[in-house]
């Protein structure tokens, strides 16, 4: 059985993850309407795994005894200055969501829930290769700079960065 604590945790955690995939849904429409086919499958389909690291968290919650909170959403960005500084936007927003991860790992730690402790390290682990992969691509942007060429090599080449991450889970 959850603790009260831990379950209100890892429903604010839920929160987060649905709120990335919303995002990220966004940063997808906006893309493809850019023609950026590419960049917009690459993050049409990282929204659908933060759609699936919510439900990991909702079945979860469920399991132990807890009640998963469905949120309400607030509306994300819907326009962005250019690929680099949607990439950074995404960065940033991934750094968040590592610092809540760890601040529920603590509270794991905190109450003595060892069970979910466990579980969070799979999201620990994750986090690591997503703020990894968002390095690696910003580090690609700024080689290629403003060049129209570059960015259409890039839009080609981004959907096999893809599969270093998670692949899909
Ligand atoms: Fe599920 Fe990208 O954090």
């Amino acid at each position: 059985m959850l603790s009260k604590t831990i379950e209100k945790a890892l429903n604010n955690q839920l929160k987060i993850e649905a709120y990335s995939s919303h995002v990220y849904l966004a940063m997808a429409s906006w893309a493809e309407n850019q023609g950026f086919p590419g960049i917009a499958n690459f993050l049409y389909s990282h929204s659908d795994e933060e759609r699936m690291h919510m439900l990991k968290l909702v079945r979860y919650i469920n399991e132990r005894g807890g009640s998963a909170v469905i949120p309400e959403l607030e509306k994300p960005s819907v326009s962005f200055d250019g690929i680099t500084q949607l990439f950074e936007s995404l960065l940033e927003h991934e750094k968040n969501v590592t610092v809540s991860i760890n601040e529920v790992v603590h509270e794991c730690l905190e109450e003595k829930d060892y069970s979910t402790h466990n579980f969070m390290q799979w999201y620990v682990a994750e986090q690591l290769e997503e703020e990894a992969l968002a390095h690696d691509i910003i580090d690609k942007l700024k080689l290629i700079g403003g060049n129209a060429g570059g960015l259409y090599m890039f839009d080609r080449d981004v959907a096999t960065f893809h599969q270093n991450i998670g692949n899909g889970e």
